[in-house]
Parts: structure tokens; sequence; C-alpha cells
């Protein structure tokens, strides 16, 4: 059995919860951890981590939505930390994609929700999108462990992560023609990553431009076992290991 680290299962995308927690459960999916980036979108994963025993949840506000979340938006965060099916923050990170404008202002609430991790105890979900050196310098200032999520950088950016003590988030663009990632991969000891869908986006190939679901975990799953030479249940068994370490389920 496999877990899905990262995806977004809001109702905006699927109606139909259920089927798709039917749907991993036939593709050897059996848990997921639902993440959150605004107000919004964290009262929905706390519902449905309530609602479903297999759905964990991340609360968290995401970089791009810093121009636009309030102060009140991290105590309520804050506020639901002792419910034992929230396990993470995230996703905090940042992001310089579209904006280098207001980076001051990302690593101020990267570095609020950096604090309440170390405060509460919890690993992190980063998101860093052409950030990796202001990513790297303010994760030092804190005493926290956690993944980088959709991890897509160099061998040398990989290292210097897990040397930090972060696992990487590998999703479907590893299946992707053009990335670069499987070569990293390749090089790097399998107890350092965890699989993810980042559902509804970045879904592998073959099915590249439909919207993903947790179920396609398992393309990606049977992607690295070929790329590492070794079998579903060897992976299963050394990625939920890792999780156990970081994420403690
Ligand atoms: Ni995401």
């Amino acid at each position: 059995m496999f877990t899905d680290t990262h995806c977004h299962i809001y109702k905006e995308y699927y109606e139909d919860i259920k089927k798709i927690l039917e749907n991993a459960k036939e593709c050897q999916i059996n848990r997921m951890i639902n993440n959150g980036c605004d107000k919004k979108s964290n009262e929905e994963v706390l519902k449905l981590s309530t609602q479903y025993k297999n759905i964990y949840g991340a609360l968290g506000i995401h970089p791009e939505n810093v121009d636009t979340y309030k102060e009140e938006d991290l105590k309520e965060i804050e506020n639901n930390l002792t419910n034992p099916k929230i396990i993470a923050i995230g996703e905090i990170g940042l992001d310089y994609h579209y904006t280098k404008e207001n980076k001051n202002r990302q690593i101020e609430l990267l570095e609020a929700q950096l604090q309440i991790a170390e405060k509460y105890n919890l690993p992190v979900i980063i998101h860093s999108r052409e950030a990796t050196e202001d990513t790297i310098n303010t994760l030092k200032k804190y005493h926290v462990k956690g993944v980088i999520h959709s991890f897509s950088g160099s061998k040398e950016t990989a290292l210097i992560y897990i040397k930090m003590g972060y696992l990487l988030g590998i999703n479907g663009v590893i299946t992707f023609k053009n990335s670069k990632l499987k070569e990293v991969i390749k090089e790097i000891p399998l107890e350092n990553i965890i699989l993810e869908t980042d559902s509804p986006y970045l879904t592998p190939e073959p099915f590249r431009g439909k919207r993903n679901e947790p179920k396609r975990i398992l393309e990606i799953a049977k992607f690295i076992c070929e790329l590492k030479n070794i079998s579903l249940e060897e992976l299963s068994k050394i990625t939920n290991e890792n999780i156990k370490r970081i994420f403690d389920i």
C-alpha cells in the first residue's frame, strides 16, 4: 500500500470524494495527506480529515496567498493543531515564479509558520519555486523536519536538503519526457524520497493533461521502480518508513 503525501482534495475539484478514495484503494493507495493553502481550503482539510479515517490533513497558507491572508488565519491554524488528524504545517513556502516583489512578505509568512511548526513540534510541507537559496536559508533558521514538496532541482540541491534532514516529495514531474529529475533520483538513496501526486495538478504520463487524483501514485511508483530496479513492495516499504519517520503515521 502507498500513501499520497501531498494532494489538494477540495470540493471545487472533486464532486465525489468517496469515489476518489475508492479509486485510490483499487490502485493500492490507502492514505493521503490533504494540504490546505488558505483559510477556506484549511477548513475543508479539517472537515475531510474528520470525515474520512484515511485522509490526514496539513494546514497552511501558501505563498501565493501572501497578499490576501489575514493574521487571524494563522491563529485559526494554531487553534486546530491539537487535532490528531492534523499532522503537518503545509503547504507553505516561497514562490518567485510570478513575482519577486513581495519576497520579503513571503519570507515573513513562511517564518511565522515555521515558528508555529517548531512550537507544536510538527513537520512542514514546503513549496519552493524559483526560490531555492532563500528557502534553504530560511529553513536553516528553524529546528523543524519535513518534506520539500514537488522537488525538481539538481542533485546538489537535493543533497543540501537531505543533509538538513528533509525528504524530497516526488510526483508526476519525474515521468515527463523533458524532466531531468529521473537522472537526479537515480543517484539519490530511496530513504530520502516520498511519493505525492499534488492532485489535481501534475498528472503523470501517459495521462498528462487530465485532472490528477491520488490513484496516480501507482504510475509514479511504477516509474521509480523501473528507474531503481526494485519491486513495488520494496518501494512501498521504504517510502512508508520514510513517512513514519517524518510524519509519525
Ligand atoms: Ni500542492
